[in-house]
C-alpha cells in the first residue's frame, strides 16, 4: 500500500493567501517538500512530527527536479501523506505537471490543491486589477519570461493588446523589453513589483521603454512580476501598502 501526493499551492507570499483545503491537508501532511518562495511561517501550521524537506531549485537546474519527483515517491511508497508545498499555485509556471505525472506513473495517487497565483495577487496588493472594462484591459496573458534551457522569449506568446503578466523576467531583461519595444507601445505603462504580498514588497512605475533603467537603478531582485498595461495607472488609486 502506499500513500498519497498532494500539490498544493501556498499563494504568493503572505501566509494568508493559502486555500484553507491546502491548509488542512498541510496540517496532516507526514512529509512536506517545499519551495524557495513559499512563506516559511506556514511550515509552524505542520504536525511537530513531520519532515520537513527543502528542495530550493535555481533557475534552470534539470537534474534537481528529477530528485524531486524521486522523492515524492519514494515518501509516498512509505505509505506516507506527502505535500508537495508550492509556490502560488502548482500549475501556473511551477511544473507541477511534471511533479504529478511522474508521480501518477508511478503507480501513486497524486491530487492538486490550487493556489492563489503572483500573477494575480502581487499586482492586486500593488493596487494594480489585471483586467478592466475602464482600461479596455478585457485580458491579461500570463508569460514566463525566462524559457527552458536558457532560450530567449518566443514573440508568438506577446499579445499586442490587454494586460501582459511577465514572471521571472529579469535574468534577461534587456533582451525581453527589446522585443516587447517592438511589439507593444514604448509609453505603455509598468510596474514591477518585488516581493510582492510580504512586508519586503517594493513597487516601481513608469514606461516600459525605460524598464530595464528601473530594474537596474532600483537593484530589483528575484522575485518579482512585472506588469505592462493600462491597468498599472490604477495602483495610484487603489495601492493597499504605503
Ligand atoms: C517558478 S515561477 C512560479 C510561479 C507560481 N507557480 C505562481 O503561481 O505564482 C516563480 C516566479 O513567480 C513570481 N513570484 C512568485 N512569488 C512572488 C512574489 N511574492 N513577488 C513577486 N513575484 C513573485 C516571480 O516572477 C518568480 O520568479
Amino acid at each position: 500500500m502506499s500513500g498519497k501526493v498532494y500539490l498544493v499551492g501556498a499563494g504568493p507570499g503572505d501566509p494568508e493567501l493559502i486555500t484553507v483545503k491546502g491548509l488542512k491537508i498541510l496540517q496532516r501532511a507526514d512529509v512536506v517538500v517545499y519551495d524557495r518562495l513559499i512563506s516559511k511561517e506556514l511550515l509552524n501550521f505542520c504536525k511537530i512530527e513531520a519532515e520537513k524537506i527543502y528542495v530550493g531549485k535555481n533557475i534552470g537546474d534539470y537534474v534537481i527536479q528529477d530528485e524531486i519527483n524521486e522523492l515524492l515517491v519514494k515518501k509516498a511508497m512509505e505509505n506516507k501523506v506527502v505535500v508537495r508545498l508550492k509556490g502560488g499555485d502548482p500549475y501556473v509556471l511551477g511544473r507541477g505537471e511534471e511533479e504529478c505525472l511522474y508521480v501518477i506513473s508511478k503507480g501513486i495517487e497524486c491530487e492538486v490543491i490550487p493556489g492563489i497565483t503572483s500573477a494575480i495577487a502581487v499586482p492586486a496588493y500593488a493596487g494594480i486589477p489585471v483586467t478592466s472594462r475602464i482600461y479596455s484591459a478585457s485580458g491579461f496573458t500570463i508569460i514566463s519570461g525566462t524559457k527552458a534551457e536558457d532560450k530567449l522569449i518566443d514573440e508568438d506568446y506577446i499579445p499586442r493588446k490587454g494586460t501582459l503578466v511577465i514572471l521571472m523576467g529579469l535574468r534577461k531583461i534587456e533582451n525581453m523589453v527589446n522585443i516587447l519595444i517592438k511589439l507593444r507601445n514604448e509609453r505603455e505603462p509598468v510596474a514591477v513589483i518585488e516581493n510582492g504580498t510580504t512586508e519586503n514588497q517594493r513597487v516601481f512605475t513608469g514606461e516600459l521603454k525605460d524598464l530595464v533603467n528601473i530594474v537596474r537603478s532600483n537593484n530589483v531582485t528575484s522575485p518579482a512580476v512585472i506588469v505592462i498595461g493600462e491597468v498599472v495607472k490604477f495602483r495610484e488609486y487603489l495601492w493597499k501598502f504605503k
